[in-house]
């Protein structure tokens, strides 16, 4: 086996980290509109609406929504075969419970997948990345309330109506399984719109809307599938093995629980019904989820065609007093000392990428698609004017050859490989500009300031040959 001739090269944005233009063609606020920018260790604020004097990174992004011709016309430069990125929920439903959708907003997209398709590059989407209308939040206090599914659908059903022709790849809600870490109010946030409440039960309400989120995603697939037979669309996971810290088998066991833990969503929306494991969870924990016999149909009804995840790195988990059943994502996991971390502490790991693709296909057997993988790194701008990026060009050929030979020597079936943010955009976790993931360099600071110039950095020419020859220079 090697790299199929058809390999899907690419690279991966979502709307609201680089389209800007917030509040322009009628669109909506979203969930990521109401952030402001943090650092590494400050996390960004959640503010109720857009207050005056704060910083909201995500409102111009990179001014992708008037620069689009130019970007893609880079991307093509680089020779992508696809293009991942998500559509606005709130271009097209900008407060996400009407009964008609923007038309602006739609034609936005027609206008970006024609730029695309006549380079021959294929648009991969994803429906919800972390932008649901801020109005469903205020109104409906996002997918804790069954409601959501409904607008969910309706928003994907006009997507899969108005782009059937242009777009083969779908994705229905990104790294959905973010949110097990429901210790943090970002999570939950951004993937589901939750805002905790004091005193609440922060597992109990996350389980809840995860259950309908996966409702949401499988009548998504479902109707999609009748709208165009053709249609490939996939789960989305944030795919972080995390191993155990020895052989001890306490830490053996903790991992298990824990992968079990944060991966269950890949199980249901492959096979169509809950694992035991987490039944038997729910039921020890005494949780009373709203889980219909109609929500189980669904769920079998609408299972995914392949398993898009991302990858950026592994996590390690020592085993804790107490029970070894139970996993905490916020205090459980430990530093693993074999491998280094980048500025921002994510451990960078090539080894575990061809890990997880082993993981994932003995699993499920079904086609991987590798939406996400990258480095976000500090990049300076040198005195002959060019940004000599050896660091991630070290990261991403490190991970592309531990994909290949998972290809070649594990016999793993993978379609493609879109690494994040080709062009530098807003960081999702830190609403930072300067944690940058791109090829292509965009002038534009933290602070906000720049001429948002586009230029190549020396990544750029590397990764172009590495698609021209089909992976093999690396
Ligand atoms: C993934 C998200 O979690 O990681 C992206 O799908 C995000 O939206 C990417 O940008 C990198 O994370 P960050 O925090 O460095 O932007």
């Amino acid at each position: 086996m090697s790299l199929r001739k058809d390999f899907l090269w690419g690279g991966a944005v979502a709307a609201h980290q680089l389209e800007g233009s917030y509040n322009v063609d009628g669109k909506g606020i979203s969930v990521a509109d109401v952030m402001t920018a943090g650092t590494h260790g400050v996390e960004r604020e959640i503010t109720d609406g857009i207050l005056p004097n704060k910083n909201y990174p995500n409102h111009e992004a990179i001014h992708f929504y008037d620069n689009y011709k130019e970007d893609v016309r880079l991307f093509h430069e680089l020779g992508f075969k696809c293009f991942r990125t998500s559509i606005a929920w709130t271009r097209i439903f900008p407060q996400g419970d009407e009964d008609e959708p923007n038309e602006l907003g739609l034609q936005f997209y027609d206008r970006l997948f024609d730029e695309c398709i006549k380079y021959g590059i294929k648009p991969v989407i994803t429906l919800s990345h972390f932008e649901m209308p801020f109005y469903l939040v205020k109104k409906y206090g996002g997918f804790r309330n069954r409601k959501c599914i409904d607008f969910f659908v309706k928003f994907a059903t006009v997507c899969f109506e108005r782009y059937k022709n242009k777009v083969e790849y779908w994705m229905t809600f990104n790294e959905i399984n973010n949110q097990t870490n429901y210790q943090s109010d970002f999570a939950t946030f951004t993937n589901s719109g939750i805002v905790y409440q004091e005193g609440e039960d922060r597992e109990q309400i996350m389980y809840q809307a995860a259950h309908y989120e996966l409702v949401a995603s499988a009548e998504a697939v479902k109707i999609g599938k009748e709208i165009n037979p053709n249609f490939k669309i996939g789960c989305m996971l944030a795919l972080c093995p995390i191993y155990p810290f020895s052989c001890n088998p306490k830490d053996m066991m903790a991992s298990t629980v824990a992968m079990q833990r944060r991966n269950y969503f890949g199980d249901i929306q492959v096979r169509g019904k809950y694992p035991n494991f987490m039944l038997k969870y729910f039921e020890r924990k005494n949780f009373k989820l709203d889980i219909t016999k109609e929500d189980l149909d669904i769920l079998q009804q609408g299972t995914v065609d392949y398993i898009g995840f991302s990858y950026y790195m592994s996590f390690s988990i020592k085993a804790s007093d107490k029970t070894n059943l139970e996993y905490n994502e916020a205090n459980d996991l430990v530093k693993n000392p074999y491998v280094p971390a980048s500025d921002w502490g994510w451990q960078i790991d090539p080894l575990g990428l061809r890990y997880t693709m082993n993981w994932l296909f003995d699993r499920y057997q079904l086609p991987l698609f590798i939406v996400e993988n990258g480095l976000g790194a500090f990049d300076k701008v040198e005195a002959d004017g060019k940004i000599h990026d050896t660091y991630r060009v070290d990261y991403l050929r490190s991970h592309i050859e531990a994909m290949i030979a998972c290809i070649e020597e594990d016999g793993v079936d993978c379609i493609g490989y879109t690494p994040w943010g080709p062009i530098d955009l807003v960081s999702a976790g830190t609403g930072e500009m300067e944690k940058r993931y791109g090829f292509i360099h965009v002038d534009k600071n933290n602070k906000g300031e720049g001429t948002l110039k586009r230029s190549k950095k020396d990544s750029f020419d590397w990764y172009k040959e590495v698609i021209s020859s089909n992976g093999k220079k690396l």
